[in-house]
């Protein structure tokens, strides 16, 4: 590796580094914040800080044990499925922020990897609390539709990195926009169906949910849209973006009818599927800066569990107003680019 990917002394100053392309001097200063919800989104993730050991799992196999067949069946293939997301998130970032200049980017990025691996690691705890561990993180041997799911998450990720330019980049900030805001969300929407039978399960999700909607969305969607703003990108470019999310919609809900065809349960159809992943399509496509373009239809049951498990609890908003003082909590402004 060249000493200046290190230290260049003859790089560029702080408040010049792009996302893309260019040569930073090699310092991290949080006090000189190109786009500030950068430091924004840090200050977040860092105040929503936890660890699975804070999760009361004591119960977990007692309560998987009296879910009906088909609730087992949904619990371990949403578990082994959001788990993978996990695993391949972590991977992606390393070599997405390898691949970026901006330093203080980079530094977000970092922690965000950290909060990807508690992630991997919480699934775990949960797993071996339920006695279950080795089947859920086997499954994709044995079930096609799943194994398939996994494929095209992954074929998105490692479609465009390879920093060969700015567009590219741009789309494969894409696919963690997908990630992060539309292959979780069924998953996050069935845990917090079965809710009260597993509460081990529902509190792990919570604080999961949390991070990827709370901080990990916007943060890629700022990088999506700075991205847009640095350079020159090509129209076909931002077609291949909402191709992308078309893909992303087709994956999600063809895994999701999938599972809901092979174990029923609780009242879900293929219609309220299909609103909810709409739904939260063209919500991403607006926080990126695109047009929606699917049907829009009233906020889901699925969409109002998910966004009432999103709400801060008592410790964590304790923590976070002691504990950033540096800006209001009314003020945060996770999207000032
Ligand atoms: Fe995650
Ligand atoms: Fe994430």
């Amino acid at each position: 590796m060249d000493v200046k990917h290190y230290y260049n002394p003859q790089g560029e100053e702080i408040l010049d580094e792009k996302i893309y392309g260019g040569s930073p001097t090699g310092f991290v200063d949080f006090n000189r914040s190109k786009y500030r919800w950068d430091s924004n989104i840090y200050d977040l993730m860092n105040a929503n800080t936890w660890f699975p050991s804070e999760v009361n799992t004591s119960t977990e196999k007692k309560n998987f044990e009296a879910l009906t067949d088909n609730e087992q069946s949904i619990y371990k293939m949403t578990f082994a499925q959001l788990s993978f997301n996990d695993s391949a998130q972590e991977e992606y970032l390393s070599d997405f922020r390898r691949l970026a200049n901006n330093r203080l980017v980079k530094s977000v990025i970092s922690l965000q990897i950290m909060q990807e691996v508690n992630h991997s690691k919480s699934y775990a705890v949960l797993l071996d609390a339920c006695g279950n561990s080795e089947e859920v993180f086997n499954l994709y041997k044995y079930d096609a539709a799943l194994n398939k799911k996994n494929l095209q998450v992954a074929e998105q990720f490692a479609k465009y990195i390879d920093g060969g330019s700015a567009d590219k980049m741009l789309l494969s900030a894409m696919a963690s926009v997908n990630l992060e805001g539309i292959y979780f969300l069924l998953g996050f929407s069935y845990i917090y169906l079965l809710g009260d039978k597993v509460p081990g399960a529902r509190d792990m999700i919570k604080f999961i949910a949390r991070d990827e909607l709370n901080t990990h969305l916007p943060l890629f969607a700022n990088i999506f849209k700075t991205i847009q703003k640095e350079n020159n990108i090509a129209t076909s470019t931002i077609d291949a973006a909402y191709k992308m999310i078309e893909d992303a919609v087709k994956i999600e809900l063809e895994y999701g009818h999938y599972l809901l065809d092979q174990f029923p349960i609780m009242g879900i159809t293929h219609e309220l599927m299909e609103q909810t992943v709409y739904n939260y399509a063209n919500d991403r496509l607006k926080k990126i800066g695109l047009d929606p373009i699917f049907d829009e239809s009233a906020t889901t049951y699925l969409q109002k569990l998910v966004t009432k498990h999103l709400e801060m609890n008592e410790v964590k908003s304790n923590f976070f107003e002691s504990n950033v003082s540096n800006y209001a909590k009314s003020s945060i402004d996770l999207n000032d680019f």
